[in-house]
This record gives C-alpha cells, structure tokens and sequence, in this order.
C-alpha cells in the first residue's frame, strides 16, 4: 500500500516508518518537523515528505494514497495544556480535515492514533476495556475523544476509520523523548543515580514499547476490514500494567548503582488505569507485544550510554515543553507554532 504517514518526524514515527517499509509499503510523511532535530544516535533516513503542517493539508496531499496513519499531533498531556485552543485547532479540527480529504479521495483505510488517556482517572484496580466510559482530564486526552467521535461519523461501507488507544510508549527511538516515564527515570537514573518518582508512585500507568505500537500499526493495516471497522483497540500488553512505582524498582535493577526516591507528594498527574489489551490480539490472532518494562529499561540504559545522552540533553533537547518554548522564544515559531518565515 501506499500509506500516508503524519508524523513520521516524531518519536514513534520514526520507528515506524521503517517497519511499515519492511512490510513492504511504501510511505510518504507529513510533518511539520517541530522535533525533527531532537536526534539520540545516527540520524534517522526519513520517507520523503512535502515538509507540510497539518493545518495546510490539501486533496493532493492525499491523493494516491491507499490508507493514512495519523500520528501528528501536540502529543502529551503536557503540551495539550500549553495552549488548548491550539491543540483542539491541531489534534482536533486539522485531523478530521484530513480525514475528510482522505475520505473524499478514496482512502479505504484511516488508522488514528488515539490514547488510554482517554480512560483519565478511571481509578480501581478493574481493568479498563475500550467500552468503559471516557474520562479525558486534560485538552491532550479530550481532543482524542472528540476525535474518535467525528471519526466515527465518517465511517461507511469505503472509509474505515481505526481507533488506536496506546499506552504510555516506552523506548528507544532516534527521535528521543525524556519526558515520557520509563525514558525519564533512567535517564534520571544515569545521570544521577536516582530513579526519581515525583508522586507517592502508586498511579498505574500501562506501558508499551514504541517498536509494538508500530507493529500493531502494522498489522492493522493488513487486517481484514471487518476485524478493524470502526473499532477502537486498546494498544499494549497486560503485563506492562505496572504501577509507577513498579517502573521505577525495574529502572533500579537495570540501571547498576542507582537507586529508587519516591518523593510521596500528590502528583500532578490524575491519570490511573489498568487496561485490558485483549480486543486488538482477539482481532489479529498471533499478535502480540514483544518487549516488556525491564527489557525496555536496558535497551534504554544502554541507548543513553552508548549515544552518550548528557544532562542538558536530557533536560532540553528531549524534551518536548522546552523544545517548543526555546524555539518560541529565540523567534523560530509563533504562537500558533507556526515556522516563522
Ligand atoms: N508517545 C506516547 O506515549 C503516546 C501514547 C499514546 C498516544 N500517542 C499518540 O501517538 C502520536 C505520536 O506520538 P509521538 O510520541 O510520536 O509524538 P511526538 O510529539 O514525538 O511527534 C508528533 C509529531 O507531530 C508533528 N506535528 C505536531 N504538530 C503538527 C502540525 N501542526 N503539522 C504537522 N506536524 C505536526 C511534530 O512535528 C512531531 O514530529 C500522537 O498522536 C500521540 O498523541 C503517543
């Protein structure tokens, strides 16, 4: 297939480009490259791309195309709170642009990058299926409803819109991230010896690595229509359903020397959910996630070691808040995070 790729410059897009590409597809990005220089190790060779921002998609960025993978997005729950007009204007309004585009020009396939977040503060210890009443806490996670939403009114007999509900990604990728948890606190662990949690460490956060979120992407592409229709699917692995604390005891073995501080304040962050990833491997019988939160952690220690991640790093450079705000305020975008000319 010819498969239209958004944010192939981001963290999980490019690990997945590549994985689409040894499936035998091939991919065109789109992305306004807001991270594309956020780069741990050798630099990623991306699909060829028209360097366009999601607002300005036209018919003929998708025309030709037989399916699109939407990844593109103000992407945490961080941003998303920055300036919420503008991830509503971005997550929102611009994908389902897209997705309308994309429908009028014949893609048969739309696979949506949505998030467990939209679970919010399910709380409990029950686990949380793609049914369960959605809680978004945040405009990041509320955007994602509202998308799903309007998706789902363009589905028919040609457009198959999917829903993909990831867990929190975990992981080695060109395109670091340091403010996602796992590639936080061993990074944290590295540099200062301490696996440093910010909250008393309970919340449960299910985890997954960005390498099977690409193959789940993967593997919904080839899918039999009917399995993936309109359907959402939570995206990850019960045994990634750990606790905060759980994470950092794991962060702690990996990485030699270092050890765990739970700080016990209420942490900032709202969000607790165990999830049940049954429905996606129902769907598509042999799948499975391969790697799990220890396995993950090493590859991450060893990553950050052998690229030599430093401090400054870890604490600007992969990070998304401070990308933007340091690209703000040296005049490089405008407040809409628009490339200044
Ligand atoms: N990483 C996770 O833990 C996680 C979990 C669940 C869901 N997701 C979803 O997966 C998708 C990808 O996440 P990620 O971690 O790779 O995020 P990311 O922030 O690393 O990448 C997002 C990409 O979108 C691009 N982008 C942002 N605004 C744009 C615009 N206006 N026009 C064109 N491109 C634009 C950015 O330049 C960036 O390359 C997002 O939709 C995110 O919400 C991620």
């Amino acid at each position: 297939m010819r498969v239209l790729l958004t944010g192939h410059q981001g963290y999980l897009g490019t690990v997945m480009a590549p994985v689409l590409e040894a499936a035998g597809h091939e991919v065109v990005g789109l992305d306004s490259g807001l991270f594309a220089d956020c780069v741990l190790g050798p630099a990623p060779a991306d699909p060829p791309s028209p360097g366009v921002d999601l607002r300005d998609v036209t018919a003929e960025h998708v025309a030709g195309v037989d399916a699109v993978i939407h990844l593109a997005a103000l992407s945490n729950d961080p941003l998303g709170s920055l300036a919420p007009e503008l991830t509503y204007d971005i997550n929102h309004h611009a994908s389902v642009r897209l997705a309308r585009l994309a429908r009028e020009a014949g893609v048969r396939r739309f696979l949506y990058a949505s998030t467990c977040s939209v679970y919010g503060a399910a709380g409990g210890d029950e686990l949380v299926a793609e049914d369960a009443p959605l809680r978004p806490v945040t405009p990041y996670a509320e955007s994602k409803v509202r998308v799903e939403d309007d998706l789902h009114a363009l589905a028919d007999g040609d457009f198959s819109p999917v829903y993909m509900r990831n867990a929190t990604a975990f992981g080695y990728s060109p395109r670091l991230r340091a403010d996602i948890v796992l590639n936080n606190l061993v990074g944290h662990a590295l540099l200062s010896g301490e696996v440093l949690v910010m909250s008393d460490g309970t919340p449960w956060r299910p985890l997954v690595h960005a390498a099977d979120i690409a193959r789940a992407f993967t593997a919904a592409l080839g899918a039999p229509r009917e399995a993936v229709h309109d359907r959402a699917f939570n995206i990850g692995s019960e045994v990634n359903n750990v606790t905060v604390a759980e994470i950092a005891e794991q962060v702690a073995e990996a990485v030699s020397g270092s050890k765990v501080v739970i700080t016990g304040e209420t942490g900032a962050d709202p969000r607790s959910y165990r999830v049940d990833f049954s429905r996606f491997r129902d769907a598509i019988p042999g799948f499975d996630c391969e790697w799990t939160v220890k396995r993950g952690a090493l590859e991450l220690a060893d990553a950050y070691h052998k690229f030599g991640l430093t401090r400054e790093d870890f604490e600007r450079r992969f990070t998304r808040l401070a990308v933007l705000r340091a690209a703000s305020e040296a005049g490089a975008v405008d407040d809409t995070l628009r490339w200044s000319r």
